[in-house]
C-alpha cells in the first residue's frame, strides 16, 4: 500500500543537480527496424451468438455523493431497493437525458475535472512527509469532493423481437469504480472493484421487441491504488446474445504444450427449460485463418439449467511456436449444436509456448534463456487518462518495443483485456496482477475472474498476488497467500505465482510463491539467491530513475528533475545501475523497471502541489522518450545506437561546464565541441560516458566508433528561436469505426528546421473531417491545463494531439497546428474501412 513515509526522501547522486545541459539534434543514431504491423487476427463470424458493443450513444451527468436531490433522486429516503424496478428518475424508459454531455466509451471523467490543490495540506517540514492528495494527481474526486465523485451514465438500445428466447447479458470490462447497474429500473449488479470485469445478466427484465435502459452510477469516492485511477466507465461495454445452451463467460481453457499436445476444458450451460442433446465441435485456425484441426465432434447431454465441464486432449499438427519474435497465434472455434443446428460458436485465442523460470538459468521460453527487459505501468496516458483507446493501447506497446521493452508488469490491477490482446499480438510477456492481496471472498472472486479471463493468454507468463503487502513477512501474510495460490493454481496449473516484496525476503509468502519478486534493493538479491538456491528471482520493481523529459537542472520551484540517470528515491536506483547488475547475473530472470510511462499521481520526487505526475518513466505521460529511455535502448537491443544529452541551447552559460553524456552500445565514441574534440572514452557495456564541456554556441558531435570505424554520428546543435511547427501522425490511415485514433506529435522548430529544446509555444488544434480531438498532452508533469481541449502548450518543444474517428464516417482527418508568430503545419490521415 501507499507508504508516504518515503515518498519524498530522494536521493541526489552527487553532481546531477549541477550538471546542467543542453541542445538541439540532428539524429544520425541507428533506429531500430520500423516494427512489424501488429498482424490481424482471422475474423471468425461468431453468429448465431452476437457480441455486440455498447460503447456508443451515451450521455453523461455528475451527480452527488451525499445529496439525494443532486443524485437524481437515488437513495432519497432510503428508498433505493424498497420495489424492484424503481430506482432513480434516470432509469425510467422516459426520462430525458438530452441535457447531459454525449459521451463514447472508454471516458474517464476524472480527466476533464481541474487540477485541485489541498488547502488543508501542511507540509510538517519532515523530509518523509508527502501530501496524501498528490498521490491521486490532484482531481478532486474523494469524500471531500461529493459533486465530482458520483457519475451517471445512460444510454438505451433496442432489443428486436427476433431476440425472444435468447439469453442477454451485458459485460462490462471493468469500471472505476462502485458501479451500479441498473436495466430498466431494476438494479442488477453492484460492482466495486474498480478493475474486474463483470457481468449482468439481463434476461429477465429486458424489452425484447422494444427499448431499454441502461443506467450505470459509478461512484469514485474511493479509491483502490495510491496512484491516479480515474472514474468513471473507463472500459469497454458489451452486450452479449446467446442461445439458451451456450459457453459461458470464460468457458473455454486451453492448454498448449509445444509438442502440440492441446487439453481443451469446455463449460457448457443450459439456460433453458428443455434438456438438450448436443453435438460439441472445435476447430484450430491457424494466424492466416486456415483449419489445421478438426477433432472429431462430442456428443452429449445437458439438462435443463445445468453446467457442464468436458475436457480433451488432442494433437496439433506442425505446432507453430508462440516466440517474441513471431508471436503465432491459433483460434480455436468452438461449435455447439443442438438438433443438428450450430446454436453457439465461441473463440479462444491463444499460442503453443513453454514458461520455465529457473533458479539458475532465469527465465526460458520455449527453453530458451529470454532475460525479462520488463517495465512496469499503470493504465494512463495523456489527454485520455484512464480511458485509453485499444489503438493507443498498442501505440504505448510498441513504444515500450522500440526501446527493446520484452515484458509488462500489469501494476497492480488487472489490466484491461485488450492490454492482453495486444501484449499477445506483439509478442510481449506480461505479470497479470490482482489489486487486493486477501482471502475474503470478495478478492477471492476477483483473483478468479483475473484468472478465467486471462488464463488462455500467451503474453501472461505469471500471475502476481500482491505487492509490497503489509503482511508479506508474516504467517498470517503466508497463509492467505496459501489460499490465494490454491485457487490460481486449481484454475490455472499451468503458470506459477509471484508476488512484488519490498522486505522480508525469504520470510513470510517467500515461503509461498514460486518465483521471488523483489522490489527494488536489487543489492540484497545474491544473498537471497545463495540462501534460497532453487527460488528463481525477478526484478518485480527495478531501477526508478526520476526525471523530466528535456530538463538537465533540479528546479523545485517548477518541480522538475534532471535528465541525466542520476536522481532516483531512496529505496531505488538509477536504470543503469539496475541494468548492469541484472545483466552480470544469469541465474537471474531479468526484471521490470518502474516505471515505462510516467503517469498521473503519485508525483515522486516532489510529492507536492504542483506536482502533479510521476517522473518515474522512461518515457513521458504522451509517451515522448526521455533520455533513459536510450539507455534501456542501447542496452536491451541489439542494433547499435548513440544517444547524445543534453540539447545545446545555454544561452548565459558561456565557458560553465555542461556534462554531456553518450548513452551508446558503440565500443568507443568521440565527442566534438564546434569540430575539437573533446576526447574519446570507451564505452563500458551497460554505462554511459560522459565529458564535461564548457559552453559555446554551435554544435557538438558524437562520433561511434565499432571495431575502429566510425559507424554513427550524432548531433546536438543550438537551435535560434522557434519558428514554425511540424505535426506528424503515428499512421496515414485510421478505421471509421469510431474507436480507431491517430496520435500527433507537435515539434517547435527553428527557421533551419532543428528543434528548439526548451519551446513552450501555446499550440492550437483546428480539424476538420470525420473526427475530433479527445485529449491533448505535452508531458510536463507540473502542467495544470486541460487535458480535453484543442490547444496545448509545447512543453519542451513537444505536444501531442490524440485525434478519434466517427463511426460509420469515411474521408479524410486534416488536422492543422498552429501558433502565434509560428509557421503553422498540417497532417493529413485517411479515414477508412
Ligand atoms: C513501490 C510501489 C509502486 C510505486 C513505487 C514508487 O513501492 O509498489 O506502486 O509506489 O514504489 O517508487
Amino acid at each position: 500500500m501507499v507508504d508516504f513515509s518515503r515518498r519524498q526522501a530522494l536521493a541526489a547522486t552527487a553532481g546531477a543537480a549541477a550538471l546542467a545541459a543542453a541542445a538541439s539534434s540532428t539524429r544520425a543514431a541507428a533506429r531500430p527496424a520500423a516494427a512489424p504491423p501488429v498482424p490481424a487476427l482471422p475474423a471468425v463470424d461468431l453468429a448465431p451468438r452476437e457480441r455486440l458493443s455498447l460503447d456508443f450513444d451515451w450521455r453523461f451527468k455528475l451527480g452527488h455523493a451525499q445529496d439525494p436531490a443532486r443524485d437524481f433522486g437515488f437513495g432519497a429516503n432510503q428508498g433505493t431497493y424498497a420495489k424492484a424496478g424503481r430506482t432513480a428518475a434516470p432509469a425510467e424508459l422516459d426520462f430525458d437525458a438530452g441535457a447531459w454531455a454525449p459521451v463514447t466509451l472508454p471516458h474517464d471523467w476524472a480527466v476533464e475535472l481541474p487540477f485541485v490543490d489541498n488547502p488543508a495540506y501542511v507540509p510538517s517540514g519532515k523530509p518523509d512527509d508527502g501530501d496524501p492528495r498528490a498521490a491521486h494527481g490532484y482531481k478532486p474526486l474523494g469524500r471531500e469532493f461529493p459533486e465530482t465523485s458520483i457519475g451517471w451514465y445512460r444510454k438505451t438500445f433496442a432489443l428486436p423481437a427476433a431476440d425472444a428466447g435468447k439469453r442477454l447479458s451485458i459485460e462490462f470490462d471493468g469500471a472505476f469504480r462502485d458501479a451500479l447497474v441498473i436495466v430498466n429500473g431494476y438494479i442488477l449488479e453492484r460492482e466495486d472493484s474498480g478493475y474486474s470485469p463483470f457481468r449482468v445478466d439481463i434476461t429477465d427484465i429486458a424489452n425484447v421487441g422494444g427499448d431499454n435502459s441502461l443506467v450505470v452510477r459509478v461512484d469514485a469516492s474511493l479509491g483502490e491504488g495510491w496512484f491516479y485511477e480515474g472514474a468513471g466507465l473507463y472500459r469497454h461495454v458489451w452486450l452479449v446474445k446467446t442461445a439458451p445452451v451456450h459457453v459461458p463467460q470464460w468457458g473455454v481453457f486451453v492448454r498448449a504444450r509445444v509438442d502440440g499436445t492441446l487439453s481443451i476444458d469446455t463449460d457448457l450451460v443450459n439456460e433453458g427449460e428443455a434438456r438438450a442433446e448436443f453435438e460439441l465441435l472445435h476447430t484450430v485456425l491457424d494466424a492466416a485463418g486456415r483449419p489445421v484441426l478438426t477433432p472429431a465432434a462430442a456428443p452429449g447431454r445437458l439438462p435443463a439449467w445445468e453446467r457442464q465441464s468436458l475436457s480433451l486432449t488432442v494433437t496439433l499438427p506442425r505446432p507453430v511456436p508462440w516466440t517474441l519474435e513471431n508471436p503465432h497465434l491459433y483460434s480455436l472455434v468452438t461449435e455447439v449444436k443442438v438438433g443438428g443446428a450450430v446454436v453457439d460458436r465461441y473463440v479462444t485465442r491463444f499460442g503453443v509456448r513453454s514458461v520455465v523460470f529457473d533458479a539458475d538459468k532465469g527465465f526460458l521460453l520455449n527453453g530458451a534463456s529470454v532475460k525479462l527487459k520488463g517495465t512496469c505501468n499503470h493504465q494512463d496516458h495523456a489527454g485520455v487518462g484512464a480511458a485509453i483507446p485499444d489503438a493507443l493501447q498498442v501505440w504505448r506497446l510498441e513504444q515500450l518495443k522500440s526501446m527493446g521493452c520484452n515484458a509488462y508488469r500489469a501494476s497492480h490491477n488487472p489490466p484491461t483485456p485488450e492490454l492482453l490482446d495486444a501484449c499477445d499480438r506483439l509478442g510481449i510477456v506480461v505479470i497479470d496482477e490482482t489489486r487486493r492481496m486477501s482471502s475474503d471472498p470478495t478478492s477471492m472472486d476477483e483473483l478468479e475472474r483475473l484468472v478465467r479471463r486471462d488464463r488462455n493468454h500467451p503474453s501472461v507468463i505469471l500471475w502476481s498476488i500482491g505487492n509490497e503487502e503489509p503482511q508479506q513477512a508474516t504467517a498470517r501474510g503466508a497463509k492467505v497467500a496459501a489460499t490465494m495460490k490454491r485457487l490460481v493454481n486449481r484454475l490455472d496449473p499451468s503458470r506459477l505465482v509471484i508476488a512484488a516484496m519490498d522486505q522480508g525476503f525469504g520470510e513470510g509468502i517467500s515461503a509461498v510463491i514460486d518465483v521471488q519478486g523483489f522490489n527494488y534493493r536489487h543489492e540484497k538479491m545474491d544473498d537471497f539467491h545463495a540462501r534460497f538456491p532453487h527460488v528463481p528471482v525477478i526484478g518485480t520493481e527495478s531501477a526508478s530513475t526520476v526525471s523530466t523529459r528535456g530538463e538537465y537542472a533540479r528546479d523545485d520551484a517548477k518541480a522538475y528533475v534532471p535528465a541525466y540517470d542520476t536522481e532516483h528515491p531512496w529505496w531505488a536506483t538509477t536504470a543503469e545501475k539496475w541494468w548492469s547488475h541484472a545483466a552480470d547475473r544469469p541465474w537471474m530472470a531479468g526484471g521490470f523497471i518502474w516505471t515505462g510511462f510516467d503517469y498521473r499521481g503519485e508525483p515522486t520526487p516532489f510529492n507536492r502541489w504542483p506536482s502533479v505526475s510521476s517522473h518515474f518513466g522512461a518515457l513521458d505521460t504522451c509517451g515522448f522518450p526521455k533520455d533513459n529511455y536510450y539507455y534501456y535502448r542501447a542496452w536491451w537491443r541489439p542494433e547499435p545506437l548513440l544517444h547524445l544529452l543534453p540539447h545545446w541551447n545555454w544561452e548565459g552559460r558561456e565557458g560553465q561546464p555542461i556534462a554531456v553524456w553518450a548513452h551508446s552500445n558503440c565500443d568507443k565514441v568521440e565527442l566534438f565541441l564546434n569540430g575539437k574534440s573533446q576526447g574519446v572514452r570507451d564505452v563500458v557495456p551497460n554505462h554511459h560516458v560522459e565529458w564535461s564541456v564548457p559552453y559555446a554556441p554551435g554544435v557538438i558531435e558524437a562520433h561511434g566508433y565499432k571495431a575502429g570505424k566510425v559507424i554513427l554520428r550524432e548531433r546536438r546543435e543550438t537551435a535560434g528561436p522557434a519558428a514554425a511547427l511540424r505535426l506528424t501522425a503515428d499512421r496515414s490511415r485510421v478505421a471509421a469505426d469510431g474507436q480507431d485514433v491517430a496520435i500527433l506529435k507537435v515539434e517547435v522548430l527553428d527557421a533551419k528546421g532543428r528543434s528548439v529544446p526548451r519551446a513552450d509555444d501555446l499550440i492550437s488544434f483546428t480539424l476538420s473531417g470525420p473526427g475530433q480531438v479527445i485529449g491533448v498532452g505535452n508531458g510536463d508533469p507540473t502542467s495544470h491545463e486541460p487535458d480535453v481541449a484543442s490547444q496545448r502548450k509545447a512543453f519542451n518543444g513537444l505536444a501531442q494531439a490524440i485525434v478519434r474517428t466517427r463511426r460509420g464516417q469515411a474521408g479524410e482527418l486534416r488536422v492543422t497546428a498552429s501558433a502565434p508568430g509560428l509557421k503553422a503545419s498540417t497532417v493529413s490521415v485517411a479515414v477508412g474501412d
